[in-house]
């Protein structure tokens, strides 16, 4: 039997945490990938050579070295490749930082996506994933936080430009007919973890034995979520298109971040030395996802406790030390 052509997914942001791993699943399923990604300097570029290594051996994988901002080189890529389906991940990641970069998170976080529609539309891609983030919430005190809970009080440039990115995308659905799935993520954790974020920064910390900064008392919640979860809801987005939904892809088990501590020390059997400082004013009390709709729409559920992904993300950590 005629085997039909592979779909051409083009993931922004491919060679980054989730983008990486995503590109990965995606080939392993047949899919061809274009990877658009700037390979930028927000942590360290060899990270992110390190990340596409794997990919770049595939026959399926095309890499471009393009930022989301040059709409001509973009179109180039269009012109270029027959793609299927857009993954749009490629962003300005990180809270604290957009407070000091304010107008490069709106350029690249805002107007990297709207380039990025506005090409789905003239190519008649057809259709659009974006990834969005949990901190669209911004402080909201009921929980879990659900779809359809109002995201008009954003409290970073961060959460600002990902609900801004969101409403446009939202916009080109509906003018456009543009089939287009919103993934709201909720800190995710796992192999190759950004290095800016505090799973990296405590896990690197209380094995060498130096002094982690807890903002705060650590009392404030995180729903972590591990990356293979969120890649398996991604492509669960990507075999299931919809006319526009926003769904968010959490664990649904907010762990406070003492307790979140306690299990690094727990694995690595250390104690952490603890460095307090005041919490920072962009920093969100709780995030936590209510997943009802990733279960009915996508069928999908999470399924690594965070001990079990801790685990594996401090083996990853230990071996990946030259
Ligand atoms: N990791 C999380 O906990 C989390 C939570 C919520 C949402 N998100 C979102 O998920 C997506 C992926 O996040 P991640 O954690 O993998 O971050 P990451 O920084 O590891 O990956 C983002 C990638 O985008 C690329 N990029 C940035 N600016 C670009 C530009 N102008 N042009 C081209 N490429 C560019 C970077 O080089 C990087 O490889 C982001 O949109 C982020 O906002 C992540």
């Amino acid at each position: 039997m005629k085997r039909s052509r592979p779909k051409t997914v083009l993931v922004t942001g491919n060679a980054g945490f989730i983008g990486s791993h995503l590109t990965e699943k995606l080939l392993a399923d047949n899919y061809r990938v274009i990877g658009v990604d700037n390979f930028n300097d927000f942590y360290d570029p060899k990270v992110k050579e390190k990340n596409v290594a794997a990919a770049k051996k595939n026959p399926r994988f095309k890499q471009y070295r393009t930022d989301i901002t040059d709409f001509g080189a973009l179109e180039r890529i269009f012109e270029e490749s027959e793609i299927d389906l857009v993954v749009h991940l490629a962003a300005r990641a990180g809270v604290r930082p957009s407070l000091v970069y304010p107008r490069l998170y709106q350029k690249v976080n805002v107007e990297g996506t709207v380039n990025l529609l506005e090409l789905t539309r003239k190519f008649e891609v057809g259709r659009f994933i974006f990834g969005s983030s949990s901190s669209v919430y911004g402080e909201q005190k009921k929980v879990p936080f659900s779809e359809t809970d109002p995201v008009n009080r954003p409290v970073s440039p961060y959460a600002a430009s990902k609900k801004s990115a969101e409403m446009f995308c939202f916009a080109y659905s509906k003018l456009f007919g543009i089939k287009t799935t919103v993934l709201r993520f909720f800190t995710v954790y796992g192999p190759r973890g950004r290095p800016d974020m505090a799973p990296y920064i405590f896990a690197k910390a209380i094995l060498k034995g130096e002094p982690i900064t807890r903002y705060g008392k650590g009392d404030t919640s995180r729903d972590y979520t591990y990356v293979d979860d969120v890649v398996t809801g991604i492509l669960a987005a990507v075999k299931k298109p919809f006319d526009y939904e926003v769904i968010n892809l959490g664990h649904n088990r907010p762990v406070k971040l003492n307790q979140f501590i306690a299990t690094i020390e727990k694995i690595a059997g250390k104690k952490a030395k603890i460095f307090e400082q005041p919490r920072h004013p962009a920093d969100v009390s709780q995030t936590f996802a209510d997943i009802g709709k990733a279960k009915k729409l996508l069928a999908w559920q999470p399924k690594t406790d965070l001990e079990t992904g801790l685990r594996r993300f401090l083996n990853w950590y230990s071996n990946s030390q030259p």
